[in-house]
């Protein structure tokens, strides 16, 4: 039998664990998931009624700076609190799909279950939410709100540094949250998909760790599992190189309303910019599938260029095998059903210029990005030297060096302090001209090339859009998330 006093000690001890458990953080006991505050709720899918418990805009860190957008909903199906399965997923193994609606890096409020419509126009009429979709093949889904651009608070990296809390709040939840917080799959588009991309590339690395402790965001690391990004904005600093590498021969645009002709500036900023862009291609000592070195001499022709057409190629002959007619596009060489070449400037021609010179650090300082690299006392700032030195305005600044660096995801997979997710899927449209084809084919090189599995594909006419190809996008989670077969053992 236990002596008094063994027991009073080791329930002293165990008082102890207790508070130093739960005393760790800011003030942890307000980043402890309920389980009892939900409201059911239901919607029909294909015949079907999804129904789930509904744990909506819970703040996800202990010191708030907006709580109108750091909090998360989170949607778990009702049979896990039944001892249910679905898709052969349970309440210990369902995956945590974790979707943004972050756009234009302005500020986002998390995904709903109802009246959730996607970011963006899609062709081909209304879309189902991807939040339904996962609901209805067994994942758990939990979408964090995030701060942007337009509010002194929301500068860079306020939006990546709020998903990154909202991950940890999930993962020191993962015992009273049903799923596995250990199978997180990230999702968004464009700005949001460059959110996907930075959640699956900089894991836990110490640079956000400031940030992070400055909101009180739960004592848990912030890594996942997988990424989903479509036509991922990214790589911001060397986009407006890679877009003019890529469009320098197309001198009318048409962008957001407005259209016109480039004029003799922006001519030469075009060149100007498309001329740097090898330097940086070839400087990131990326190779192609044989192991040969992609690169581009002086006039931007070389491996690379070509490497970036077999992509356009294989999107086409993927279209055709469908059955899609692509004899109408003169830009493609086909011969006995087989997509033999493209012809680059032809396909720039259809494709057209969206961006004038520079795309995205603009000389003026009137784009979006230049809005997202502000800072709390100055709202626009250049965050390349090339723009900074043309800007007209002489009182125009540059964004801090940490601030870019934590904005590119290409500065962090595979690096060391990362834990960068294993899994990734990108998609950016074939017809997508927001940013250069290079900037996803460099992001899935360089994983590619760091051993991480990346599956990779310009969907064929494909706009700048999103979740247009949810069934695919689950085959391909379920695929790395193996769940136990149904039929196991029998
Ligand atoms: C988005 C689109 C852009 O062209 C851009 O520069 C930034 C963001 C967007 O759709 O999120």
């Amino acid at each position: 039998m236990m002596k008094h006093h063994e027991f009073l000690s080791k329930l002293l001890f165990a008082i102890g664990v207790f508070f130093l458990s739960t005393s760790y953080g800011q003030s942890p006991v307000a980043l402890r998931f309920d389980p009892s505050k939900f409201v059911a709720q239901s919607q029909e899918l294909n015949g079907k009624t999804i129904k789930v418990r509904a744990y909506e805009k819970i703040v996800y860190v202990s010191n708030p700076v907006d709580t109108a957008y750091q909090v998360m909903n989170i949607y778990i199906p009702e049979e896990y609190f039944n001892g249910g399965s679905i898709n052969g997923y349970t309440a210990q193994t369902a995956p945590l799909f974790f979707p943004n609606k972050v756009g234009g890096y302005t500020p986002a409020l998390p995904a709903t279950f109802k009246n959730s419509p996607q970011r963006g126009p899609m062709p081909g009429g209304n879309q189902i939410s991807s939040v339904l979709v996962a609901l209805s093949k067994g994942y758990v889904v939990a979408s964090a709100g995030a701060r942007g651009r337009i509010s002194p608070q929301g500068k860079a990296p306020a939006g990546i540094v709020d998903l990154k809390a909202a991950v940890r709040y999930l993962k020191a939840n993962d015992a009273t949250i049903p799923g596995d917080a250990n199978k997180i799959i990230s999702n968004g588009t464009s700005a949001g998909g460059a959110m996907s991309t930075l959640l699956g590339a900089t894991g836990n690395h110490p640079d956000y760790e400031p940030y992070l402790k400055a909101l009180g965001a739960a004592n848990a690391t912030d890594n996942i599992f997988a990424v989903s990004a479509y036509c991922p904005i990214i790589n911001l600093e060397n986009a407006d190189m890679a877009y003019e590498w890529q469009l320098n021969k197309i001198h009318t645009f048409k962008f957001r309303g407005k259209e016109g002709t480039l004029d003799a500036v922006a001519l030469k900023v075009s060149e100007e910019l498309k001329n740097a862009f090898p330097k940086y291609v070839n400087g990131l000592n990326l190779k192609d599938n044989a192991g040969k070195k992609l690169e581009l001499n002086a006039q931007g022709e070389g491996n690379f260029k070509e490497y970036v057409k077999s992509f356009l190629a294989a999107s086409a002959q993927k279209a055709l095998t469908a059955g899609v007619d692509v004899s109408k596009y003169g830009f493609l060489q086909i011969k006995d059903g087989q997509v033999q070449s493209v012809d680059y400037d032809g396909y720039m021609q259809y494709l057209e210029r969206m961006k004038t010179p520079p795309a995205f650090d603009a000389l003026d300082n009137s784009s979006p990005e230049n809005q997202l690299f502000g800072s709390a006392t100055v709202d626009k700032r250049h965050f390349t030297p090339f723009a900074l030195h043309y800007a007209p305005n002489t009182l125009s600044s540059m964004a801090d060096a940490l601030q870019i660096k934590m904005m590119n995801p290409m500065n962090y997979i595979g690096a060391k302090g990362a834990k960068t997710a294993t899994y990734w899927r990108v998609r950016h449209g074939a017809k997508d001209k927001d940013t250069s084809f290079s900037i996803p084919v460099l992001l899935a090189t360089t994983l590619k090339n760091k051993g991480f599995k990346i599956n990779f594909a310009l969907p064929w006419d494909r706009p700048h859009s999103g979740d247009y190809d949810l069934d695919e996008l689950f085959e391909w989670a379920d695929s790395i998330c193996s769940p136990p077969s149904p039929h196991w053992g029998s």
